[in-house]
Order: structure tokens, then sequence, then C-alpha cells
């Protein structure tokens, strides 16, 4: 079964992909030389589908254990929901001889994965990530944190951990709306670095809920490279991770949190990034096609409501970016595989491409 090496020297780790490996999770972690205690931090809706099966493979592998239930939302990454967890793991006697386990999405994740950065000055932590967007995405490359009240993800850490278990069949249980939205980040990968793959995802069923092992792996690996090039996003590489954020951000930011899910407001980004990649950067037309064409396969949004006033969207986007001399920095792809860092684009672009996204996709 297919396992993805995240090379980072001494914060070096392994992605494991197999189908069963939740309830496989205590000999794995046996396996990979980790001790002590473990503190398994959970939201409600994941725990209800997976705590059991986890903390019995905790317990068949003789791990004594310890679970903290978070309520399920963004509403949770916050600096109080990490103090509380704090708490509770110091109350339920952890120290920094314990490791901490992450189970469920991108909350869980950068929630736990900040707490494990900060809890004795940082103990190890492992990732078994319940959502695509997490298995693909945020499990792996140690970005960790909470939101303020000023903006998303304005408090963390680069904590990496210690072992990802990614298990494609928690996402059979996922209802089909969530289960789709994670494709927007899967075809961004492939977008950026893998033309075949766009390919590949045009062939799966996207009510089947069934993903193969070797395409999750495929689609970290893209993830795991990046990482490997630039850990700390210092170099333009790891930013490449952004093509369809920009405005896809701007979007969410208009709109009360809820109402349109992170990979619908990027599937929505990601059309207005192929506009302008064909406005900038020479980006084929069928290219194009081919990425919105399999967004829609997945019966992702490609067409703003018209309920959403197209200035705030702006204004949010305005507020979130730094512009300098009127231009962006903005995620373009040249071709169907390859993407790079611009400044060609400057705000009456974006307004723009704001416009086009009140329009409905015609494929030309
Ligand atoms: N999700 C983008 C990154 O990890 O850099």
């Amino acid at each position: 079964m297919p396992t993805v090496r995240v090379d980072l020297g001494d914060r070096s780790y392994d992605v494991r992909v197999e189908n069963g490996l939740l309830a496989r999770a205590g000999s794995v972690l046996t396996e990979t030389g980790l001790r002590g205690k473990v503190a398994v931090v959970s939201d409600t809706n994941v725990a209800a589908f997976h705590a059991d099966t986890l903390l019995q493979a905790l317990k068949s592998a003789g791990y004594s254990s310890s679970l903290h239930i978070v309520p399920a939302g963004e509403a949770s990454k916050s600096m109080k929901q990490a103090e509380a967890l704090c708490s509770e793991l110091a109350e339920s006697g952890h120290d920094r001889r314990s490791f901490l386990v992450a189970l469920g999405g991108g909350v869980v994740g950068d929630l736990a994965g900040f707490v494990a950065a900060i809890f004795f000055r940082g103990i190890p932590f492992v990732q078994i990530p319940t959502t695509i967007v997490a298995q693909v995405d945020s499990s792996v490359g140690g970005k960790t944190g909470v939101n303020l009240p000023q903006g998303k993800n304005l408090l963390g850490a680069f904590h990496q951990p210690s072992l990802v278990l990614v298990d494609p069949d928690v996402l059979t249980t996922l209802p089909s709306r969530e289960y789709r939205e994670g494709f927007a980040e899967v075809i961004k990968h492939a977008a950026i670095r893998d033309a075949a793959m766009l390919d590949d995802l045009a062939n799966l069923d996207p009510d089947s809920q069934v993903l193969p092992a070797e395409l999750i792996a495929r689609n970290i690996a893209i993830k795991a490279r990046i990482v490997e090039a630039d850990e700390q996003e210092t170099l333009g590489i790891r930013a490449l991770l952004n093509l369809g954020h920009t405005i896809g951000h701007g979007i969410e930011a208009a709109l009360p949190y809820g109402e349109m899910l992170h990979g619908e407001a990027i599937s929505l980004g990601l059309r207005a990034a192929m506009f302008l990649s064909q406005r900038h950067a020479g980006l084929a037309a069928a290219d194009a096609r081919k990425v919105l064409t399999l967004l829609q396969h997945f019966r992702l949004p490609l067409q703003l409501d018209s309920g959403i006033d197209p200035q705030r969207v702006l204004q949010k986007l305005e507020r979130d970016k730094k512009f300098e001399a009127g231009k962006i920095r903005f995620v373009l792809m040249e071709k169907a595989g390859s993407a790079h860092l611009s400044h060609a684009v400057t705000q009456t672009d974006l307004a723009e491409a704001v416009e086009i996204l009140r329009q409905p996709y015609l494929a030309d």
C-alpha cells in the first residue's frame, strides 16, 4: 500500500495511505516508535463515527489514552478552545512525554496541531485526517494554528506531524456535498503539478465515495514535494498551493460562515484564476476548460450567486492582500500541470474576474 515520505531532515515523516488503517492505527504508531500516553482530539461529528475504532486500536496496542472532543466547525479554531484543550490535557495527566492524535478534518488538524506545538513547549503529534481536503492538503506540511476575530490563521506555528495516517474508508461516511467539495483542492494539486491526473480524476464517479488509495497518495505526493522544496513558504513555491485561493478566500469572507463550503469557494476562485491565466499567462482555452469541466463533474459551483455583492468580495479581498503598486502576488497557470507566481494581475483584473463569475460558465 502506498506511503509518501515527506523528507524534511530530522522532521521527516511518512504519510501512509491504506484502506482500514484507522483500525490498525495502534500497531502502526508502535512501529513508528511513538511512546507515551495519547491525547486524542476530535470533534463532535467525527468522534461519533470513528473515535471508538481508534480508541480500541490504541488500547489493543497497549496505549493509555484520553479523548478530547471539541464542537464541530470553524469556531473551534480559537485561542480559547486551544487553551481549554491544553487545560484538559494537563488535567488528564499529560505532559511532555505524551503525544497527540488529531482525528478529524482541517479544523481539528489545525487546532490539535497548534496545541501539540505549544503544550509543554511542543509534543509530537499524529494526523488522522477524515476529509479529502485534510487528507491531501492540510494534514501534510505542518501548518497549524487558530483564528483571530481579525482574520483566519493569524496565530500559529509550523509543527510537522510525526506520522499521517490516511484511511480512504473514512470518506464513505461523509455527506455527499462535503465529499465532493474536497475535489477542489485535489484538482488544484493536479492543475499545478500533474496534468495527467486531471484525466484520471475525470474517470471517477463523484457519487461512489470510493477513492483509490493510489490516487490519494499521488495527490498527497504533489503537496509533499512542494513542502520539501519550501517548508516555510519563503521561496514562492509553497505559495503555488494558493491557486484559486485569492478570489476564493474573498468570496468565503464575504459570506456568513458555513454558507459556502471552502471547496465550493475555491472552485469559483479557480474559475477566476483560469480566466486571469488565459489573459496573463498564455493558458490555452482547452487547458482552462479541462480544469473547469472537472470542477463541474464534481458538481462544484462555477457561477457566483446573484445575491452576492461583487463589491463586497473585492473589499474582502483587498483587505486580505497586500497590493504593491496596484499589483498583487497571484498564482497563474501557464499550462495544465504547471503554475507560477505572477505580479501581472491588477485590481482592475480582479474586478473583471469577479464580474465573469457572475455569468454562467459556458464551455467555449
Ligand atoms: N494549504 C496550503 C499550504 O499548506 O501551504
